[in-house]
């Protein structure tokens, strides 16, 4: 089983985003939860407007993570962990230590980018305890073409953890597919641009 953490040090970077949508693709190839470690629970409220019985279970986790990971251990084969907006939150401390993947989402953005500065320290932490953590940083709402996105890859090379080659681009399927319970791969034509750079992502650095 593989126990895939979505961490960062800000909200709006799209974890609770790719939490849904990541774990949406994977239930497809094989069984996948999801557990919201957010204590704002936005993907326990995905779930609650999801009407379809294939989306993702989601389990509350905002405490006792070891309890809840070794109950649903054995169930699953991939766990995806929505953590708070924080690397110095408790909930991002227990995920980090227990995960295989940290996806640390970031928005093309300096205050994103400053933000971010501070998870190559959390994630040096959380090696210490679980040496064999993959740590990868996924562009959201990349908008191409601009300078800032340009900018942005060169300012990444800069910290430890590396960037997915993968970026996530800013679309409106991924608000509107939230707002339904759905992912981007359940929006038909509308989503398949989406759908493919999620394949890509999952591609490069969960599958690989
Ligand atoms: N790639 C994207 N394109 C468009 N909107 C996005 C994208 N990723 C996230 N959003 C929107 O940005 C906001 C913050 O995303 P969210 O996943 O809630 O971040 P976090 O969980 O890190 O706080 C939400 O309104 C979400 O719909
Ligand atoms: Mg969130």
């Amino acid at each position: 089983m593989a126990v895939i953490a979505l961490v960062g040090n800000k909200g709006g970077a799209g974890k609770t985003t790719l939490t849904v949508n990541l774990a949406c693709a994977l239930n497809r190839i094989a069984s996948t939860a999801i557990l919201d470690a957010d204590p704002q629970g936005s993907s326990l409220q995905w779930r609650a407007i999801a009407e379809s019985d294939d989306a993702p279970a989601v389990f509350a986790s905002d405490r006792q993570m070891d309890t809840i990971l070794a109950t649903r251990r054995s169930k699953y084969d991939h766990l995806i962990i929505d953590c708070p907006p924080s690397v110095n939150a408790l909930q991002t401390n227990q995920a980090l230590r227990v995960a295989d993947l940290a996806l640390i989402p970031v928005q093309p953005s300096p205050l994103d980018l400053w933000a971010t500065a501070h998870i190559d320290d959390a994630i040096r932490e959380a090696k210490r305890v679980n040496p064999d953590l993959r740590a990868v940083l996924v562009i959201n709402q990349l908008e191409p073409r601009t300078t800032l996105s340009r900018i942005m890859r060169q300012a990444l090379a800069e910290l430890d953890v590396p960037a997915a080659d993968t970026a996530i681009r800013r679309r409106a399927i991924y608000r509107a597919a939230v707002l339904e319970g759905k992912s981007v791969i359940d929006m038909g034509s509308r989503g398949r641009a989406a759908a493919e750079e999620l394949e890509q992502l999952i591609n490069e650095v969960v599958t690989s």
